[in-house]
């Protein structure tokens, strides 16, 4: 399997602050992974280092390309990022505008940005909100438009941290089906860093982070399986693997349930 990303060896400190020390991590291109842990666990840091925003010592390649600073631009080229603050990744007057200008500062010819504005726009359903001023719009539409931003360009990688944390629920399950049709239909390698449990059953992989170290990564099965592994940090199971483990404890079930259909028809017997 290719590797999108190769972290080998990096460290990293702030100030005195030790982050990260012989961190190594490779993820898989098609990947959806879900990264967990506790506050303060660097997950947030991780992004940032993958977005070239700070310098570890070590090695990273991204699609290919070694991270430094002749590359780094040509590396942004492929990974599209969605923030917590979306407000913070408004620079323009209009929602069009924003959208536009990733692909206005790679000089693409303002006829190809129309029209490739209005293709993500149509995508995301979020036609009806291009003539709107940023900051005006709804928290929800707020994040489709940061992720309309983060499409526009075609990325390899989207890179998520904690992107969809103030939205409502319809909104949240409309921006997931989107993300599984990206990932499974476009081939785009998702990375989402998440603090809502209920988030780890969208992707394919989890990870949990714990004082800049992997404690588990693997397949969900595999992840969600080991409630230790999330208990010892404080870290909620999903529902739906909750309960099926306790099912499982009673010997009600013999192993643990990640789908909802599943679940329901295991119930209703
Ligand atoms: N700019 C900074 N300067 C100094 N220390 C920092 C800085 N940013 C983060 N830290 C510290 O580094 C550690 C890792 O922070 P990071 O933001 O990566 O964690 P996180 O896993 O994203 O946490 P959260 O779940 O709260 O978002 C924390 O102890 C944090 O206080
Ligand atoms: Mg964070």
């Amino acid at each position: 399997m290719d590797n999108i990303i190769f972290i080998d060896n990096i460290s990293f400190k702030y100030g005195e602050r030790q982050i990260y020390k012989d961190f190594s991590l490779k993820v898989d291109k098609g990947d959806f992974l879900s990264i967990i842990g506790p506050n303060g666990s660097g997950k947030s840091t991780l992004i940032r280092i993958l977005l070239g925003l700070y310098v570890a010592t070590g090695k990273i390649t991204v699609c290919g390309l070694e991270m430094n600073g002749k590359n780094v631009r040509e590396i942004m080229k492929k990974v599209g990022v969605v923030l917590e603050n979306p407000d913070d990744q408004f620079v323009a007057e209009t929602v069009m505008h924003d959208i536009a200008f990733s692909l206005e500062n790679l000089r693409v010819p303002a006829k190809e940005i129309r029209s490739k504005v209005f293709e993500v726009a149509k995508y995301l359903g979020i036609e009806d909100i291009l003539d709107k001023e940023p900051h005006s719009i709804s928290g929800g539409q707020k994040q489709l438009v940061a992720l309309a931003c983060a499409l526009v360009t075609d990325p390899e990688i989207l890179i998520l941290d904690e992107a969809f944390s103030m939205i409502d629920i319809d909104t949240r399950d409309k921006i997931y089906d989107i993300l599984k049709d990206l990932n499974v239909n476009k081939n785009i390698t998702i990375i989402n860093v998440t603090h809502d449990e209920e988030d780890l059953l969208h992707g394919n992989k989890i990870l949990i982070l714990n004082e800049g170290q992997i404690v588990k990564y693997g397949l969900n099965k595999e992840v969600l399986s080991d409630e230790k592994a999330f208990t010892k940090y404080n870290l909620k199971l999903p529902f739906m693997v909750d309960l099926s483990t306790k099912l499982k404890y009673y010997g009600l079930v013999d192993d643990i349930i990640l789908d909802m259909d599943e679940m329901v028809d295991l119930l209703w017997k």
